[in-house]
């Protein structure tokens, strides 16, 4: 009872796309547990999240998920300070299981409810590790969201109040690779396939142009780039290895390294190389800009992409103006310690949803 009163226990549920997702946080740092189910044997032979069967996996997976968040961090629904849950942005559909459940165990146990954006979660995740290193992120940041649904900057000020500074206008930079990998018979997700092959090639064998923004110069585009790929795919006419992929995906659907090279030639592995460039170029060109603009003291660089190796060296090596924060890679991709860490500023504040909080698709943040 007495540690009660010292450290606050959030669960948190993420489910807000094909990843059905809980974890305990404590004091908004030290994450106790953290289970991930993902769904990527369901909708990789889609090459993409199909909405319906989303919904249909987080409904069989979100019992056994919250169960064994709270087995693995010993911790009872007594322990609890809150529930916290993604309300958006995301699929309605995916996101109504989570709301729904969390909505059930508030109402049962009679704890509070605390309604979490998907994108200050990723923002958060961040946040929450350079807190438990003992290096706590220093204000104003710069944070660059990069994943399947979003590329979008923000300033994030003491206090965690956000300004939207640019975002992409077509294709998230995630939702690039995918279309990309998908078009070459790399199957889904992209992100993670491109990124090993990448270094097998020349990332200057392709000469892909950067995009200038009319308006608002820290919007994004990626349309622009992936109808290059495609061109540059019909031109060289890459039809029969595609074709070989396809079937290496259809025997073996998770192809080692080695595996993926074995089928890939040299001028492919030239252009996956030279696509992973230039996102990287766009993605730090702007971070590096709109952190200037706002006279960041840190920049925090998170979402599924950032995962992306290539992104994390070449922003070592680009000199930006201030030092560049990523999660670690369990972090990066949707889970919910990040949701349940970015709850607890809210819990210090009482900020609480009541039971009409809604999934909302487009939720924005700022
Ligand atoms: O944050 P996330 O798990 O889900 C969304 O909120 O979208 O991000 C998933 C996205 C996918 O588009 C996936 O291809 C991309 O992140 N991704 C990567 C890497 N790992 C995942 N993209 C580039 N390099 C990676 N290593
Ligand atoms: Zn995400």
């Amino acid at each position: 009872m007495l540690q009660q009163q010292h450290s606050r226990r959030i669960l948190g549920i993420e489910t807000s796309c094909d990843e059905t997702a809980a974890a305990v946080v404590e004091d908004g740092a030290t994450v106790l547990s953290s289970v991930v189910a993902s769904q990527l044997a369901t909708h990789g032979p889609y090459g993409g999240v199909v909405p319906e069967l989303a919904s249909r996996e987080h409904l069989r997976a979100i019992v056994p998920v919250v169960r064994l968040a709270l087995e693995r961090s010993a911790t009872s629904y007594d322990r609890l300070s809150a529930v916290a849950v993604t309300a958006g942005p995301g699929l309605v559909g995916s996101l109504l299981v989570g709301l729904t459940f969390a909505k059930a165990v508030c109402c049962a146990r009679g704890l509070p409810l605390i309604g979490v954006n998907h994108l200050e979660g990723h923002i958060h995740g961040v946040v929450a590790e350079a807190d438990a290193q003992g290096r706590p992120i220093e204000f104003p940041a710069l944070a660059l969201v990069v994943s399947g649904g979003h590329t979008h900057l923000f300033e994030v000020r003491e206090g965690f109040a956000y300004r939207l500074l640019g975002k992409t206008r077509d294709d998230a930079a995630g939702e690039a690779y995918d279309k990309v990998a998908k078009l070459l018979g790399f199957g889904y997700p992209g992100g993670p396939v491109i990124d090993r092959l990448a270094p097998h090639g020349n990332p200057r064998a392709v000469a892909f142009t950067l995009t200038r923004m009319k308006g608002n110069p820290l919007d994004f585009s990626f349309s622009g780039l992936k109808t290059a790929v495609l061109r540059w795919v019909r031109h060289q006419d890459l039809g029969a290895e595609i074709e070989e992929r396809r079937r290496l995906l259809r025997q073996n659907p998770r192809p080692t390294l080695e595996e993926w090279l074995a089928f890939t030639p040299r001028r492919t592995l030239d252009l996956l190389a030279s696509f992973q460039r230039t996102v990287i170029e766009e993605l730090l060109r702007r971070a590096a800009a709109s952190a200037e603009q706002i006279g960041a003291r840190s920049i925090i660089i998170s979402g599924g992409v950032a995962s992306n190796v290539g992104l994390r060296r070449a922003a070592q090596e680009a000199g930006l103006p201030c030092p560049a924060h990523f999660p670690t890679p369990a972090l990066a991709t949707d889970n919910a310690a990040m949701i349940a860490a970015a709850a607890f500023p809210k819990l210090a504040r009482g900020e609480f949803a009541d039971f009409s909080l809604a999934a909302q698709a487009g939720l924005t943040l700022a």
